[in-house]
């Protein structure tokens, strides 16, 4: 069973709480519930806890995750969320201006006391400065990050090509979608051809949707993940028996949307998988190794539930498809 957060509502929310089952699947219903999710668990320092209710994820925001929040949170016109996200992140970066940053800290911002061994993550640190431009442009806000922007920029100018860990925290090395959200921070040429040398060098991996949506990669790879992958991270996951992530929908369906193709039944299929609060999961769905399912639960409980990254996505998408 998944895990239920207790809120604390106020009627006109416990109204619409009442009536989730009935708004699933109708335009606007999951949406007004990720919004409600994500802003729920934003810490007062503007950090975005991964998953409130997951023991492995809940004190913590990385970098990667809350970037997407972040942007999902701009298109919204939450702006005073996505901005508080900056706030953080920029906090963080000023401490040391010279870098090397985590992948994740704690919610208030300190430095994460677990000894964990994939800290050194770039991607997330491309993506913040990538989100907050996006966020610059898009509302025309002035911007009181520009100095941490420019620390993280000058870092990953100089370690670009270093090995690191991927987005998911399991293998070291110079990876595709690790360049593709440097890229995004630093758009320079030379990184953008290492991005797609890396991607026809490497496993065919979920995260290669991410170089679609960049345009850094086409509609054959698109094809490719579509067909070989569907939703999964990569054909050799384990973790939690390898379900479907609707992070990975969601940037399926974004990149199908760049191309000018149909992504309603990316939307779909993630409405189809919210339970009966509208909470959204990391993975679900099918497993790659069903055996492996029962391991992880017995280690760390259920899947985690919300995530939000996951409704994060569905805000992309969601406003991609209704055009
Ligand atoms: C995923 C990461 C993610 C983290 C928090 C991990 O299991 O591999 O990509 O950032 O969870 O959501």
């Amino acid at each position: 069973m998944r895990c239920r957060r207790s809120v604390r509502l106020d009627p006109s929310q416990i109204e619409n709480r009442r009536g989730w089952g009935e708004m699933r699947g109708l335009p606007g219903g999951l949406g007004a519930r990720s919004v409600e999710v994500i802003l729920e668990n934003q810490a007062a320092s503007g950090a975005y806890a991964a998953s409130p209710t997951f023991p492995q994820y809940r004190d913590y925001c990385w970098f990667r995750d809350g970037a997407f929040i972040a942007e999902a949170m701009s298109r919204m016109g939450q702006t005073e969320s996505a901005e508080r996200f900056f706030d953080w992140c920029a906090e963080i970066v000023r401490r040391a201006p010279g870098g090397p940053w985590n992948a994740r800290y704690a919610l208030d911002g300190s430095t994460d006391p677990v000894a964990w061994w994939p800290h050194r993550q770039f991607d997330g640190l491309g993506l913040w400065v990538w989100a907050m431009e996006n966020h610059i442009r898009r509302h025309r806000v002035a911007s009181r990050w520009s100095d941490a922007a420019e620390a993280t920029q000058l870092f990953l100018a100089e370690h670009w090509s270093e090995p690191c860990h991927d987005w998911w925290e399991e293998r070291s090395g110079v990876h595709a979608a690790t360049l593709g959200c440097i890229w995004a921070a630093l758009p320079r040429d030379d990184i953008a051809s290492s991005a797609r040398e890396a991607r026809e060098r490497e496993r065919l991996d979920g995260s290669h949707a991410f170089l679609v949506v960049l345009g850094l990669a086409g509609i054959d790879v698109l094809a490719q993940l579509e067909r070989t992958l569907g939703y999964h991270r990569h054909l050799d996951d384990e973790y939690y028996g390898g379900g479907e992530w609707p992070v990975l929908a969601g940037l399926i369906g974004w990149a199908r949307a760049v191309n000018s193709l149909d992504a309603t039944p990316q939307r779909a299929w993630i409405e189809s998988q919210a339970d009966r609060d509208g909470a959204l999961p990391e993975q679900t769905g099918e497993l790659l190794r069903p055996s492996l399912y029962g391991t992880w639960v017995e280690r760390w409980g259920p899947p985690a539930s919300p995530l939000l990254w996951s409704h994060a996505m569905y805000l992309i998408l969601d406003g991609l498809a209704a055009g």
